[in-house]
């Protein structure tokens, strides 16, 4: 059964999505009469991002990059959870059918998955999906305790994070098999500033599993 649409402000928000994109069709048709008809000829985007599910930190806009370049997941705190089937089964159809060859966690500041995780209150469900969070607290325990400003200990968290997501990603035995086959996959960590726009690269990149601990690493 369908209700009515009543005359209320939150239809009117919900209207404007459709009136938004025709706009964007209008728009993007003067610019390119092809646009639609290329990219629906197929993808090959060459990286794939795991970010958060934030409204404020779309990958295409702040890299600059446009519809077709990006393979995208998104979920609360940008977390590589390795029995997540959702996460796995991009992470598989981007290296083994798409071959993507970076893979990005882009964790942000500021992020409300990490804060809620730093608390002690419960959130309901969501408390089951944060304490993965609260690990990764745990790993990092002394260092992070010892920062007495609670931004600069939330900001550092949110590096921590995306610091053991990018290890995560590399004990996967997705990416292992790919360098294991000799393709190319690189695997790195981002943090972007809400203040800024600027995007840290945390430095973690990997290419293979030489620096991992040998209890990961797959024959
Ligand atoms: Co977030």
């Amino acid at each position: 059964m369908c209700a009515k649409l009543h005359d209320e402000p939150n239809n009117e928000l919900y209207k404007s999505l459709l009136d938004g994109n025709k706009k964007f069709v209008e728009n993007t048709l003067k610019a390119d009469p092809e646009y639609f008809s290329n990219l629906a000829k197929g993808q090959s985007p060459p990286v794939l991002w795991i970010g958060c599910a934030d409204s404020r930190v779309p990958a295409n806009q702040i890299t600059n990059t446009a519809p077709g370049e990006i393979f995208v997941h998104r979920n609360i705190a940008n977390m590589v959870v390795h029995s997540d089937m959702n996460m796995l089964s991009v992470l598989d159809y981007a290296v083994n059918v798409l071959k993507v060859k970076h893979v990005i966690v882009t964790g942000h500041y500021g992020c409300g998955g990490i804060i809620a995780a730093m608390s002690n209150q419960q959130f309901g469900l969501i408390d089951n999906w944060l304490r993965h969070i609260k690990d990764v607290y745990r790993l990092h325990a002394e260092e992070l305790d010892s920062i007495t400003d609670e931004e600069q200990r939330t900001d550092r968290l949110v590096e921590l994070n995306v610091i053991e997501n990018v290890h995560n990603l590399c004990a996967t035995s997705i990416v292992q098999n790919a360098w294991e086959k000799g393709q190319f996959v690189g695997v790195h960590g981002w943090v972007y500033s809400l203040k800024t726009g600027i995007i840290k690269d945390m430095q973690v990149s990997a290419y293979d599993t030489d620096n991992m601990e040998n209890v990961f690493k797959f024959k």
